[in-house]
């Protein structure tokens, strides 16, 4: 097959992969468009380097993208700006063949190349923030930038080209186009990406802005996604992710088994929805988990509604509220919402799963069946006090 290995910069070329019906990531984030591995090769006047690889069962088609355009057996460098194996699996392949190219990594990273990819020491070159190598005309410098989304994880910046390697960061799961601006709504899969991946260290996202900040960036080329060329408007978006901005919007998540635990949930979007407050509303029935991680990226409020199951809350509400704990988005105030046919307990549960977050809940409404008029009047007051708080803040 003759692959399409396009020249993104001169003489830098993308040799990644498209998983076009790739479905799950992690076994926990699902992929409705797919993903990409982008893998790239810097050639310089007197060296080769590849930037990153491709996740297991693309090591063929990695090498004869590269088999097209170099002598892989005299490559000199890959680069592993991030060990997980969805970019790093194939370079043991890169390596048995390019017998001489040395591993350039960070400390951490030269570690998990020991132990997931048993790379030789001797074949590990450790770089530090700010190092440079030379490969002829291209200057690669390494920008450590931790626990984006591993602790080993580096990006890597060619002077010449005015082009930032980010690995996972500032990436979005999905296979469609190369570039930005080929991808309609792009800034929303970019978002829903941040919310899975990069949400639980947006305190590290927000150095590692700080340390990019004042470099001369023409394109980011991450390592899932398309390219972004015009990359001034994903760094605005980055820096008001990374910063925990929340607009006056709460989302609404639940789960009912005979529709009272909705019907209260229901009640409370039209509250929140007459004070003027945007919703999200998820019946996790039927929702997609990154849909979720996506509205939580900038909700201020979150309503949880679960049913009492066995003297405890609905299993989907128990993993809908863990992922919330472990996000950690920038909520600031939760409602907990329950019904329960004959006995209680899940809004008790909910509220200890919630205490080690930073969410104040403002409050939390038990009731046994369907919703009386009271009850009714009770969410309304409830409603109202949630909105006023996220207007409020
Ligand atoms: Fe795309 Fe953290 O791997």
């Amino acid at each position: 097959m003759d692959y399409y290995t396009p020249e993104i910069s001169d003489n830098i070329f993308w040799v990644g992969s498209k998983d076009w019906n790739r479905r799950m990531f992690d076994a926990l984030i699902p992929l409705p468009d797919g993903t990409s591995y982008n893998a790239y090769l810097v050639k310089g006047d007197r060296g080769t380097a590849l930037i990153d690889s491709v996740n297991p069962g693309f090591e063929g088609e990695l090498m004869e993208k590269l088999h097209s355009l170099i002598d892989v057996e005299a490559l000199d460098f890959v680069i592993m700006n991030h060990a997980e194996p969805d970019h790093a699996n194939a370079i043991k392949t890169v390596m048995d063949i390019s017998s001489e190219a040395k591993l350039v990594t960070t400390q951490k990273g030269a570690k998990m190349a020991q132990v997931f990819y048993k790379v030789p020491e001797q074949r590990l070159v450790i770089v530090k923030n700010g190092d440079t190598l030379e490969l002829g005309g291209k200057t690669l410098r390494f920008i450590e930038a931790p626990w984006l989304h591993w602790p080993e994880t580096m990006f890597t910046y060619v002077q010449e080209n005015r082009i930032l390697f980010s690995c996972d960061y500032f990436g979005a799961h999905t296979a469609a186009g190369f570039y930005d601006d080929e991808v309609e709504d792009l800034i929303s899969v970019a978002k829903r990406y941040f919310g899975e991946i990069m949400m639980p260290f947006k305190a590290k996202g927000a150095q590692a802005l700080e340390k990019i900040k004042d470099m001369d960036i023409a394109v980011i080329a991450p390592s899932h996604g398309p390219i972004y060329r015009n990359p001034e408007r994903i760094l605005g978006m980055y820096h008001i992710w990374t910063a925990g901005k929340t607009q006056k919007k709460a989302i609404l998540v639940y789960v009912s088994m005979w529709g009272a635990t909705e019907a209260i949930v229901r009640s409370m979007a039209e509250t929140l929805m007459s004070e003027g407050i945007q919703i999200n509303y998820f019946n996790l029935l039927n929702s997609d988990i990154g849909d979720i991680a996506r509205e939580l990226v900038d909700s201020r409020a979150i309503v949880l509604g679960t049913p009492t199951v066995l003297g405890e809350m609905h299993p989907l509400a128990v993993y809908a509220t863990h992922l919330v704990k472990i996000l950690k988005p920038p909520l600031k105030y939760g409602v907990a919402l329950s019904s329960y046919g004959w006995g209680g307990g899940a809004v008790r549960q909910l509220s200890e799963m919630l205490k080690p977050t930073k969410i104040e809940v403002v409050g939390a409404i038990e009731i046994n069946g369907p919703a009386s008029d009271e009850d009714f009047a009770n969410i309304a007051r409830l409603g109202k006090e949630l909105a006023s708080r996220i207007r409020c803040s």
